[in-house]
C-alpha cells in the first residue's frame, strides 16, 4: 500500500500528508486562516416605546425588546464584552401612514442613542434607517396609488438619517432599498453639518424567508402585499454587485450583504470585486433556526454558531451583524481567556 502512494506522488519522491497540518491544537492554531473575535460583532439591539420593562421576543429566545429606561444593563453587557458597535431597530408609540415617529426628534430610536451615547459614548452606535416598522400599512415607504413611491420615500429616509445623526448615531443604515436612497441620505446628512456620520448601506438586500421572526419581533410585516417590488430577487448575485456598485458611487462608507448564510457567495464576489469594508448581517431566521435546533437537542448550538460566524467571516466579511454576538463573544473569551 505505502509503496503505491509513493508512486503516486512519484515525480517528487514524496508523499503529500496534509494530515500533518492537523496533528495538535497548536499547529492548527497557528495555521488557523480565519479568527473569529467579538471585534467583528454588531449587536442588534430593538427599544420599543410602549414598554415600561423589557420583554423576551417568543420567535428569538435571548433576545428582547428594551424601553429606553433598561438599556443600560444591555449596554453593560455589551461593553463588558467588548463588542465595538450596537444597532438600533425601533417600534413607535403609535404607527401612521407616513411614519411620522421615524423622523422624530423624541421618537424611540432617537431617544436611545442619546441614552446610550450618554452611558457609553466610546460604543459606536448605529441605527436602522427604513420606514417599516412606523407605518400603519408595513412597507418600508410611502404608498402612492398602491403601489411605494420611491423619490416620496427618499425623502423621508433622508429626514429619518438626519435625526439619528442629530440624536448621535456615528452609523445610519438605511435599509429600504429605494433607489437613491443612499446619496439623499449623505446630501442631507452633509446640508446639516453631519458629514462626520457613517452610511452603511444595506446594499444587497434580498426578500427573504429569513425575515420571519424579525417581523414578530419589529411588528413590521405589511398589512398587504410582500417587499418583492424593492427587495432583491434571491437568485440574482451579479444585480447584487450593481447594487452594490451604486451604493458606492452614491457615497457608502459601508456596504451590506444580507441575510449572510444563503448568500456566501454574493459576499464572496463582493469582497473580491471591492476593497470597501464589507457588512454581513446574519439574520433572525439564521438565529432562530439555530436556537431552536439547540433547544431541542438536535445539534450543538454553541459549536454551530461558531462555525457559521466564522464561515461568514470567511467568505470576506469585516463586520457580523448578529443577535449570536453576545454569546460568541462570551464563547470566545472562555475558548481563549
Ligand atoms: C427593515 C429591516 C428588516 C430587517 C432589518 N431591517 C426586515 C425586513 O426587511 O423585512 C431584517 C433583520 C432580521 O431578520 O434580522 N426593513
Amino acid at each position: 500500500m505505502k509503496s503505491e502512494m509513493y508512486e503516486v506522488s512519484e515525480r517528487v519522491h514524496l508523499l503529500r500528508r496534509l494530515r500533518r497540518l492537523r496533528r495538535q491544537e497548536s499547529i492548527r492554531l497557528l495555521l488557523r486562516e480565519t479568527r473569529l473575535s467579538y471585534s467583528d460583532f454588531m449587536y442588534p439591539i430593538f427599544v420599543d416605546h410602549r414598554l415600561s420593562a423589557k420583554e423576551e421576543i417568543p420567535s428569538m429566545p435571548g433576545i428582547y425588546r428594551y424601553p429606553v429606561s433598561q438599556l443600560n444593563e444591555e449596554i453593560a453587557e455589551v461593553l463588558a464584552l467588548k463588542i465595538p458597535a450596537v444597532l438600533l431597530f425601533g417600534l413607535p408609540e403609535r404607527k401612521d401612514a407616513m411614519g411620522s415617529e421615524a423622523y422624530a426628534s423624541d421618537g424611540v430610536v432617537q431617544q436611545a442613542v442619546r441614552a446610550i451615547k450618554k452611558i457609553a459614548p466610546q460604543l459606536t452606535v448605529a441605527t436602522d434607517v427604513c420606514l417599516c416598522q412606523y407605518t400603519d400599512h408595513g412597507h418600508c415607504g410611502v404608498i402612492r396609488n398602491g403601489a411605494v413611491d420611491n423619490d416620496e420615500s427618499v425623502n423621508l429616509l433622508s429626514r429619518i438619517a438626519v435625526s439619528h445623526a442629530e440624536a448621535g448615531a456615528d452609523i445610519v443604515g438605511p435599509s429600504a432599498m429605494m433607489d437613491g436612497q443612499v446619496a439623499a441620505i449623505r446630501r442631507g446628512l452633509d446640508e446639516a453639518g453631519l458629514d462626520e456620520t457613517l452610511v452603511m448601506a444595506y446594499s444587497a438586500k434580498f426578500a427573504s424567508g429569513f425575515y420571519g421572526p424579525f417581523r414578530e419581533a419589529a411588528e413590521s410585516t405589511p398589512l398587504w402585499g410582500d417587499r418583492r417590488s424593492y427587495q432583491m430577487d434571491p437568485p440574482n448575485g451579479r444585480e447584487a454587485l450593481r447594487e452594490i456598485e451604486m451604493d458606492l458611487r452614491e457615497g457608502a462608507d459601508i456596504v451590506m450583504v444580507k441575510p449572510a448564510l444563503a448568500y456566501l457567495d454574493v459576499i464572496r464576489d463582493a469582497r473580491t470585486r471591492f476593497s470597501l469594508p464589507l457588512a454581513a448581517y446574519n439574520v433572525s431566521g439564521e438565529y432562530s433556526m439555530i436556537k431552536a435546533a439547540g433547544q431541542k437537542g438536535w445539534l450543538d448550538d454553541k459549536r454551530i454558531t461558531l462555525e457559521v460566524l466564522t464561515a461568514i467571516k470567511r467568505a470576506g466579511a469585516n463586520i457580523i451583524i448578529t443577535y449570536f454576538a453576545k454569546d460568541a463573544a462570551k464563547w470566545l473569551q472562555e475558548a481563549n481567556p
